[in-house]
Parts: C-alpha cells; sequence; structure tokens
C-alpha cells in the first residue's frame, strides 16, 4: 500500500482525525488505514478528498470489536496505532453516560487487548518502533479557580463529568497495558480543539450554524467559563512529533496557550461574522446581539489551561497560530462548505437540539 509508515487510525472520519488522517496521507507522510464506527459524528465525507489514493483505505468497524481489529493489523501491519475513537460529547455524557462507558472504557480495552496479542508477534525490531498513541484529554484533570497554575503531566486526575470519567478511565487502562504487558503507548492530554469538520454540537461550530441562521447563541451560565483553545492543525502537528519521538510510557499535554472565556470565543467570533456578512447583520448590535445565557450545564468545569512545557523542551512543539488567525480560518471552512453543513444536520442533529436546548 505504502513503501514509508503505515498507521492504523481508529476514530478517523471524526473532527480531529480527520485532520490527522488528511494531513498524514495527504502530505505524503505515511499510508492510513482509517477504521471508524461511523457514529452520528463520524462522517465519511471528512475523508472524500482521499477518494482513490492507494495509500488511504477506510474500514467501517467498532474498535469493540476484536476480530475485525485483529484481521486489520494482521492485514496491514500498522507500524502504530493512533486512537482517536470516542464518545466525545459532554452533554451527551451527561444525558446518557452508558455509550461513554460502551465506546470510551470497554470497547478500548478490547482495542488494547487485540492491539497487544499482535504486538506480541512482532519481530523485535518492529515491535520496538511499534507505537499505541491514545488522544486523551484535559478534562481528566478536572476544573481550574481563576488563579491555579495550569495542568502539568503531574496534576492528579480528578473528572467530573461522565465523559471526563470515562476518559481517564480510558487513560488508566492504557497506562496499565504499558505497566503490566510492556505496550509501547503514548497518551496525550490536550485542551478544546476547533477548525474544519467539527460536529456542530460544539460551542465554536453551533455558534456558527446558529448565526447563520439568525437563531439565537445559547451560552451555559454567566459565559465565564475559561477553556484553552487549540487550532487542530496545531494539534496533529504535535501528534505527529510524539509518534516519532514522544517515549513510551510517557504522558504530554498539548495546550493552545490561548485561554479565553466562552463569552470572549462567541463575541470574537460574531465580529469576524460581522465582518465577514455585513449585509446579514441582526440589528444594531451585530451578531452578538444573538448571544443568549441560558440554563448551565451541571457539574460545568469553570476552568481548563494547559501547561505544554514538556512538549515544547522535548520536542519543540510550539501552537502555530493565534486564536484569532484560527478562528478566521475556522470561520472561513464553515463559510465555504455549505453542502457539509447542511449534510451533519441532519434528523439526529435536530433531535439532539430539541433534547438539549429546548428546557434551558
Ligand atoms: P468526534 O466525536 O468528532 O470523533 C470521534 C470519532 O470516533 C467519530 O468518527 C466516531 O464515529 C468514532 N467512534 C466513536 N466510537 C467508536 C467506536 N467504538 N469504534 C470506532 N469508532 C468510534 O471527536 P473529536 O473531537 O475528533 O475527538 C477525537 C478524540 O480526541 C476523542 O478521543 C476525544 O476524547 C479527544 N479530544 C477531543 C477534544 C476536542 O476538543 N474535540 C479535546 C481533547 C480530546
Ligand atoms: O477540553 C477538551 C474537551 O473539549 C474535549 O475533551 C471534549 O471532547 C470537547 O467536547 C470539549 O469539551 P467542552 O465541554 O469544553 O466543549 P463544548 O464545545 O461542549 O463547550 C465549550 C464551552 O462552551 C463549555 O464551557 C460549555 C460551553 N457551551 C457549550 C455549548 C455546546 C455553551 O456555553 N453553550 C453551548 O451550547
Amino acid at each position: 500500500m505504502h513503501n514509508g509508515k503505515l498507521y492504523l487510525v481508529t476514530g478517523g472520519a471524526g473532527f480531529i482525525g480527520s485532520c490527522f488522517v488528511l494531513g498524514l496521507v495527504k502530505g505524503g507522510r505515511a499510508g492510513v488505514v482509517t477504521m471508524d464506527k461511523l457514529t452520528y459524528s463520524g462522517n465519511p465525507h471528512n475523508l472524500d478528498s482521499l477518494a482513490g489514493n492507494n495509500r488511504h483505505r477506510f474500514a467501517p468497524g467498532d474498535i469493540g470489536d476484536a476480530v475485525l481489529v485483529s484481521r486489520l493489523l494482521r492485514a496491514h501491519e500498522p507500524d502504530g496505532i493512533i486512537n482517536f475513537a470516542a464518545e466525545t460529547h459532554v452533554d451527551r455524557s451527561i444525558a446518557d453516560p452508558a455509550p461513554f462507558v460502551q465506546s470510551n472504557v470497554a470497547a478500548l480495552c478490547t482495542l488494547l487487548g487485540a492491539s497487544l496479542e499482535w504486538w506480541k508477534t512482532l519481530p523485535p525490531a518492529k515491535a520496538a518502533t511499534f507505537r499505541f498513541l491514545h488522544i486523551s484529554t484535559d478534562e481528566v484533570f478536572g476544573s481550574l479557580g481563576p488563579g491555579d497554575p495550569a495542568f502539568t503531566e503531574e496534576t492528579p486526575y480528578a473528572p467530573n463529568s461522565p465523559y471526563s470519567a470515562s476518559k481517564a478511565a480510558s487513560d488508566h487502562f492504557v497506562r496499565a497495558f504499558h505497566e503490566t504487558y510492556g505496550l509501547p503507548v503514548i497518551i496525550t492530554n490536550c485542551s478544546n480543539n476547533y477548525g474544519p469538520r467539527q460536529f456542530p454540537e460544539k460551542l465554536i461550530p453551533l455558534a456558527i450554524i446558529n448565526a447563520l441562521s439568525g437563531h439565537p447563541i445559547p451560552i451555559y451560565g454567566s459565559g465565564e467559563n475559561i477553556r484553552d483553545w487549540l487550532y487542530v492543525e496545531d494539534h496533529c502537528a504535535a501528534l505527529e512529533l510524539i509518534l516519532e519521538r514522544g517515549r513510551p510510557g510517557q504522558t504530554y499535554n498539548i495546550g493552545g496557550k490561548s485561554e479565553k472565556s466562552n463569552l470572549e470565543v462567541i463575541r470574537t467570533l460574531c465580529a469576524l461574522l460581522d465582518e465577514a456578512r455585513p449585509e446579514r447583520k441582526p440589528g444594531s448590535a451585530g451578531h452578538a446581539g444573538l448571544i443568549t445565557l441560558v440554563k448551565d450545564r451541571p457539574g460545568h468545569d469553570f476552568r481548563y489551561a494547559i501547561n505544554c512545557g514538556k512538549i515544547e523542551r522535548e520536542l519543540g512543539w510550539h501552537p502555530a497560530l493565534s486564536f484569532e488567525a484560527g478562528l478566521r480560518r475556522t470561520l472561513d471552512w464553515y463559510l465555504n462548505n455549505r453542502a457539509w453543513l447542511e449534510q451533519v444536520q441532519s434528523g439526529e442533529y435536530r433531535r439532539w437540539l430539541e433534547h438539549n436546548y429546548q428546557n434551558r
């Protein structure tokens, strides 16, 4: 399939996974087999631009299907597995934790088990360079107060939502497969990603869709909650470096060095929308006039902040894009990809809006 490296990317039809796959394959840096269950947030169209590219294969399936995973590993003999597959939306985990336990914990364990069995059959040289890279989140560290120091790799886990609890559990299992069986794993904990192809249940694309159609932009609680925003391509560049030069058994924090309150994020976005679509400015306040404070998320973490000094020191990675530049690029992508936006607003999407926003 490809002369250089080849990776199995699980969850590669989602937001971050597809950015990672597109970058690797189009950049000619590796071949990829993408495996994805195609849940509501997984979208095969995210990888449309790879159609006919012989460096890429798509394998629909669940990471909890040991037979399928083993078959893919034997058939393609990848140099590494990069696991993005997960249920990812905090509000959905509050509505129903069960799919989060199923995919993020149980299915992940199956993926680890099948990976381990295959890894044990590898010749020593290949076994030594193989990597299992698990993509996790800063949410496992819990919530910070306004003046608290940012999360480091040593910050104790204190997950608060069913989503972050399931991701914390997944990290512990990944770590255990290294400590117990020697599987060469690496875990990354990153902050809030934004960019093209993010499913519009998350804050930024939801706000873009609502603003474009003149609907209220719902902000939970006071809007003062803070996130550290990371442009998705910067995140993927960090992951590639970690795959090449990260140390097995280690964890790396990845952040955008861009802490913003939700109101700051949405006000910046509204100003960009006013600029991009002056003719559609709704009223004298512009798009910002659509901002509406609504009932808060239960257990809403106040602040996340990432200290990414370790990856900066060890691997020389830094986030390249400022928040303003990244947000401009993101908005441009959504404005220029209306077909994608329309296609993802399916019946399932409308059901979710009704469920999550009706009584706020
Ligand atoms: P996403 O929801 O856009 O994509 C998740 C993908 O995983 C989808 O394509 C889905 O179909 C697939 N999937 C789900 N369960 C599966 C299963 N059992 N088997 C195979 N495929 C399955 O999410 P995303 O934002 O791209 O997140 C990717 C990873 O990064 C997740 O592990 C998430 O926890 C983590 N993460 C995301 C962010 C963020 O801001 N988006 C930040 C930190 C960490
Ligand atoms: O920190 C990393 C995490 O970031 C990832 O692990 C998760 O997968 C990802 O979904 C994201 O979680 P958040 O809960 O921070 O993202 P979300 O976009 O849902 O919300 C961002 C902030 O905006 C949060 O404080 C809640 C708020 N919010 C969200 C929505 C959907 C609103 O105010 N209104 C909304 O309608």
